[in-house]
């Protein structure tokens, strides 16, 4: 599995939507990454590489696209006082609820897998739940980010504004820059 963390985003802070399309392609990547060194029988060299750089992508990149999604994407389209927007809030209200869900399993991921890094050994028991809250992820980003793309994505670039979107773009570039 090639870890592309260094990837240059294929849409540029222009393009805000595409970019956290972008975002949504890294986040499956790195799942399948933690799906495939958790069946590894050993932490070898490249699985430890691995591990260390999705753990990281969850604990510096994860939250900050949910931030671009909570803090940025949806109060511009609640401000658009569009219909269709106040129709969707009960979605709106899930994507936000399920990040909070997805960064509970991300915790206790992290937990694990880092015991893991740093003893070089992991536990039959430990491996179990760590297998199950990969999948739990995966269940839970799956439909999500389907929802994003197929429904909430399309409706915010219906609904916002030119302006609009050029000061999420700005407002994500910002993100990136103070940390
Ligand atoms: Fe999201
Ligand atoms: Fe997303």
């Amino acid at each position: 599995m090639p870890i592309n963390i260094g990837d240059k985003p294929q849409a540029d802070f222009n393009h805000p939507l595409d970019l956290m399309m972008d975002c949504h392609r890294r986040i499956e990547r790195f799942l399948l990454v933690l799906q495939k060194v958790a069946q590894a029988p050993v932490l070898d060299g490249q699985n430890r590489a691995a591990l260390r750089a999705a753990l990281d992508y969850f604990k510096i990149s994860g939250p900050r696209h949910n931030q671009d999604e909570e803090q940025s994407l949806l109060p511009a389209m609640l401000a658009s006082c569009n219909v269709a927007v106040a129709e969707a809030v009960v979605q709106l209200n899930r994507l936000a609820a399920d990040h909070v869900i997805a960064e509970e399993l991300h915790q206790r991921l992290g937990v694990l897998a880092e015991e893991w890094l740093s003893t070089g050994v992991i536990s039959e028991e430990n491996r179990r739940e760590l297998k199950g809250l990969i999948a739990s992820l995966i269940g839970l980003y799956q439909p999500h980010i389907a929802m994003e793309e197929q429904e909430i994505f399309p409706l915010a670039s219906r609904v916002l504004a030119p302006q609009a979107l050029t000061a999420i773009g700005e407002q994500m570039r910002q993100r990136r820059q103070s940390r």
